[in-house]
Formats: structure tokens, C-alpha cells, sequence
């Protein structure tokens, strides 16, 4: 267990899946928990769901990551309404595949848009309030396609690439304010996305992976707690890979 009380953290993406699974476990640490998603129905739920976990406070913030203004926006009101923000996790993510040649270019767009745009818009207006704070912890979550490539998965795979990338070149910028920035390459988790493809994919999948099993959104939660933990205080500019062992 960790001890995240006096923080506040903002989980983009936060209304399911992986990023629903970070945000409750910062809050069983005594974060305040700020919650994004594009997606409103899931708000008043999940704000429950948090202070229920152990947040003395939390808000849901509907906005889309890939729009400038309203991560300003956002970053303002946040900070203003729970006194600061000391915890960054940038979730919110999108597939949208298809073989290079038959690519469209909206979904390349939309994808790179909101995985790799997103976080650099959020990273850009938090981190000037983490530099003035002279702390902070962000976590970008990548994948292991970012690393290893996967066909079908262009805009996918670079996004997720240049979101790494992304990771180290501001973890060197901040880290001389006690700003740390690190990201997870998580395999093949168990969520809404992976739960879309057919299972006979899944299998094929579950085979391919050393610890034979698909991930959970708690096998990444619980990276993310530690990489924001003071626990991690000499851990910046790293990517750590959870993946069941399927690319090392
Ligand atoms: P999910 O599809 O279950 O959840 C993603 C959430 O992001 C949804 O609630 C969605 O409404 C929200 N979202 C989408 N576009 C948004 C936008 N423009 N602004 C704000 N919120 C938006 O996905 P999952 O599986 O939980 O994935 C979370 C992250 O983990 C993503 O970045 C994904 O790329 C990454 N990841 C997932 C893996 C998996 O196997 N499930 C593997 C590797 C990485």
C-alpha cells in the first residue's frame, strides 16, 4: 500500500479498462482522484467508485486529450479545484487498424491525435505546474507494439513509439525540477479493447505469451502506483514492459 494522501492525481481515460483500474488503486493510497474520459455516462459512477476506494476527493472532467484548449482548461480547473496536481497518468488510448496499404488517413489522424497529441498536450500544460510545485509524476502508458511493431497496427504501433520517445526527451527536461516521468509497455491486457478481437485471436494470443495468460488492468496499476510513489524517486525516463514475458 502506498501512501498518496495530500495528492492529487489525473487519470485520462479513466472511465474503464486500464486507466479505471490506476485510478482506483491511487485512491486506495488517499489520492484525490481528478478522472477524464470522452465518454459522460460513466462519470457519476466512477466518481463513487473512487471515494469508495479511499479519495477524499474526486471529480470527473469530460474532455477529449486531443484537443489543446480543453486540456488548458482542464489543467486549470483541476488545480484550482483540488489545490495542486502532483499526478499525471496519461491512459486515454485508441486502435484503429488496418494493413498500411489500406490505411485511412482519418483513423492515422485520430489515432496519433489522441495517444501520442494527448499526452504531449497534458504533459505540456501540467508539467508547468510541476515545475513550479518542484514535483511531479507522470506515467505514459505505451505498448509493447511500440517496441516490437505489429502488422495492422501502423498508426497503433507509432503512436504508442512516439509516445516512449515523448517519455524520455521530457523526463530530461523536467527532472532538474524533481518532475518524473517514466512509461509502461503493457502486452496484451484483458480489457473492452483486446475483449473486441475474435477468441481464436485470443488463444492464439495467450499462447504466444510465456506466463500463458492474458494481462489485467491490475497488473499495470500496480506499475503505476509504484512509478508514482516516492518509492520510485531515482526512477525517471524508464519504460517498464508488462507483458507475460512476451517481448523482453
Ligand atoms: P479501453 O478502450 O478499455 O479504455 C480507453 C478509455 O479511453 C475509454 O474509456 C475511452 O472512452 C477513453 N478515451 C478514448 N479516447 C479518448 C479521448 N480522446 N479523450 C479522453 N478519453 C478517451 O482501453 P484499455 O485497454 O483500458 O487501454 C488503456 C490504455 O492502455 C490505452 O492507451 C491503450 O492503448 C493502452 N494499452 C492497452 C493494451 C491492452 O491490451 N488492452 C495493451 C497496451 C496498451
Amino acid at each position: 500500500m502506498y501512501d498518496f494522501k495530500g495528492k492529487t492525481a489525473l487519470v485520462t481515460g479513466a472511465a474503464r479498462g486500464i486507466g479505471r483500474a490506476i485510478a482506483l488503486e491511487l485512491a486506495k493510497g488517499g489520492a484525490s482522484i481528478a478522472l477524464n474520459d470522452v465518454n459522460a455516462e460513466a462519470g457519476a459512477e466512477a466518481v463513487e467508485a473512487m471515494k469508495q476506494a479511499g479519495a477524499p476527493q474526486a471529480k470527473y472532467y469530460k474532455f477529449d486529450v486531443s484537443v489543446a484548449s480543453a486540456c488548458d482548461e482542464a489543467i486549470e480547473a483541476i488545480t484550482k479545484d483540488f489545490g495542486g496536481l502532483q499526478i499525471l497518468v496519461n491512459n486515454a488510448g485508441v486502435s484503429r487498424d488496418a494493413l498500411l496499404v489500406r490505411f485511412k488517413d482519418e483513423d492515422w489522424k485520430l489515432t496519433l491525435d489522441i495517444n501520442l497529441t494527448g499526452a504531449f498536450n497534458l504533459m505540456r500544460a501540467a508539467g508547468r505546474i510541476m515545475m513550479k510545485q518542484r514535483a511531479g509524476a507522470v506515467v505514459n502508458i505505451a505498448s509493447v507494439v511500440g517496441e516490437m511493431g505489429n502488422a495492422g497496427q501502423a498508426a497503433y504501433s507509432a503512436s504508442k513509439g512516439g509516445l516512449i520517445a515523448l517519455t524520455k526527451t521530457v523526463a530530461k527536461e523536467l527532472a532538474s525540477r524533481n518532475v518524473r516521468v517514466n512509461a509502461v509497455a503493457p502486452g496484451f491486457i484483458d480489457t473492452p479493447m483486446t475483449q473486441a478481437l475474435p477468441e481464436a485471436a485470443r488463444t492464439k494470443l495467450s499462447e504466444a505469451i510465456p506466463l500463458a495468460r492474458l494481462g489485467t488492468p491490475q497488473d499495470i496499476a500496480n506499475c503505476v502506483a509504484w512509478l508514482v510513489s516516492d518509492k520510485a524517486s531515482y526512477v525517471t525516463g524508464e519504460v517498464v514492459r508488462i507483458n507475460g514475458g512476451i517481448y523482453m
